[in-house]
């Protein structure tokens, strides 16, 4: 024991006995005195803060994106692609949507794929998921939409009658229901699997050109996904099989990667392509904007501590550097609000200076003249001033000019988006459903009865079939009848 080093109060004092409580002589009652006792059950009360309103199951790592392609100068000034072979640390965070803590890693939802770039221009965040899509075109009916998918406000569970209800009066998420329900929906590993920044963004480049760009990881270890049943036994074995995954392979050393690549459309194509570039539940198909490679993440680290990095990871859409910016897709536009609003509550004022958060790429680190607020615990600032402008040489505002901006006309208001020539709810549901092989429509049409089937209204299975249907009327026509078997049999 005398090697060991001396165990010490939250104050520092050494504790004597850390095995028993102090008692009034050896068989009476504990005494209020024992402050060390009282600090250790007043902290582990204090263990858990709030879980993330969405996306609360997940898993991080760290590693380094490496630009592979020669040179992206002509599309934007983003400093970290501007040299072929030029590394950057990175920061992933893995996760499902709907469930809480503690709940099954292998359910059938979207995967986040959160990666912060630690540039030398700050953290770039890309908080997208393991698809290219999303069930809503405007964050105005995110939090409905949640709500659907979340537990039941009487019954405290997850409700298929809530979740389809919600749907058949969503037709927008015809797409990303037929992504979900199809084999994609459930990963193998979180290595397995693609991300995608899914939003559309704006870059810029040195001439003041704008682009508007998609990001897109690809796996380098290929796809591979689990069937509904072949989820459902591991997750009810081990609710943490994709934490465990990761966590092993690199502990093996076995460095998962991905490829990014980009579609970049210059800004004037935007007004006239065919569907509507900034509509979330819309891909915008290879052929019309191919795929350009731009270089390679990797994972190499597990963090040390899963609460300091991984709980405490707070990554935000509106990190933007130099080079990249928003798109008016209304549900970016939602999220960039949503974040920092978030972590504010999730973690409090100085979350930005967590390790995990700062920004370690930028020489100097945050300098702005933020102070104060909950836990300030990294010097608060010292002596320097506070308030700027001021003539005590403190930060100043570069006075770059960003070339970023979007153009407008017409008047405030709420208003259904502009439809371009071929956009409708299921035009491109439509067209996955029909590159799917027959045994994929299958599983995809057994997946979405064994769900469906669940709701009690046939109202709700009536007007979501129809969706389905608008898709692909034989797409339609299975779903209808599997989802009668499937009632008449129970
Ligand atoms: C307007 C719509 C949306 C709103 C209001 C919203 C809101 C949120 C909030 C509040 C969080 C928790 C953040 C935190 O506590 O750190 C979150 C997490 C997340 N959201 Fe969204 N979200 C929206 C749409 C989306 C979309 C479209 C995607 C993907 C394309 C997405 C991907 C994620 C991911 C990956 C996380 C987890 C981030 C992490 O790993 O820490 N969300 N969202």
């Amino acid at each position: 024991m005398s090697n060991r080093p001396r165990l010490t109060t939250e104050a520092g004092a050494p504790v004597a006995d850390n095995q028993h409580s102090q008692t009034a002589g050896a068989a009476g009652p504990v005494l209020l005195q024992d402050h060390h006792l009282l600090e250790k059950l007043a902290r582990f009360n204090r263990e858990r803060i709030p879980e993330r309103v969405v996306h609360a199951v997940g898993s991080g790592a760290y590693g380094y994106f490496e630009v592979t392609h020669p040179n992206l100068s002509h599309y934007t000034l983003m400093k970290l692609f501007d040299t072929k072979g030029k590394r950057t640390e990175v920061f992933l965070r893995f996760s499902t949507v709907a469930g809480s803590k503690g709940a099954p890693d292998t359910a059938r939802d979207p995967r986040g794929f959160a990666v912060r770039f630690y540039t030398e221009d700050g953290n770039w965040d890309v908080v997208g998921n393991n698809t290219p899509v999303f069930f809503l075109r405007d964050g105005i009916k995110f939090p409905d939409f949640i709500h659907s998918q979340k537990y039941d406000p009487f019954t405290n569970c997850q409700e298929p009658d809530n979740q389809w209800d919600f749907f058949s009066y969503s037709p927008e998420a015809t797409h990303q229901f037929t992504w979900l329900f199809g084999d994609r929906g459930i990963p193998a590993t979180l290595r397995n699997m693609d991300g995608f920044g899914s939003h559309t963004f704006q870059w810029v480049n040195a001439k003041g050109e704008r682009f508007w760009v998609k990001f897109h990881f690809k796996t380098d270890q290929g796809i591979r996904t689990l069937s509904s049943e072949e989820a459902a036994a591991i997750g009810g074995r081990d609710p943490q099989h994709h934490q465990r995954d990761l966590y092993a392979a690199l502990e093996r050393g076995e460095f998962p990667s991905w490829t990014l690549k980009v579609q970049v459309m210059p800004e004037a194509d935007a007004p006239t392509y065919r569907f509507n570039p900034f509509d979330l539940t819309k891909v915008w198909p290879y052929k019309d904007y191919p795929l350009i490679e731009v270089g390679k993440l990797v994972l190499n680290r597990a963090p040390d501590n899963y609460f300091a990095d991984v709980e405490q990871a707070a990554l935000d859409p509106s990190n933007f550097v130099p080079g990249i910016g928003p798109s008016p897709d209304r549900m970016l536009q939602a999220r960039l609000f949503a974040y920092g609003d978030a972590q504010r509550y999730r973690l409090g004022i100085n979350h930005t200076r967590l390790p995990v958060n700062s920004p370690r790429g930028v020489q100097g680190g945050a300098r702005n003249y933020g102070r104060d607020g909950a836990m300030a615990f990294d010097g608060n600032g010292g002596r320097h001033k506070n308030y700027e402008p001021n003539s005590y040489h403190g930060p100043a505002q570069s006075g770059d000019a960003t070339g970023l901006g979007v153009s407008v006309t017409g008047l405030t208001g709420t208003y259904v988006p502009v439809r371009h020539a071929e956009d409708n709810d299921f035009v491109q549901a439509g067209n996955l459903y029909r590159v799917m092989s027959e045994p994929e429509r299958q599983r995809l049409v057994e997946n979405i009865a064994g769900s469906l089937s669940q709701v009690s209204r046939e109202d709700v299975i009536t007007r979501a079939i129809a969706h389905f249907r608008n898709a692909d009327e034989e797409y339609g026509a299975r779903v209808a009848k599997a989802v009668h078997d499937k009632r008449r049999s129970r």
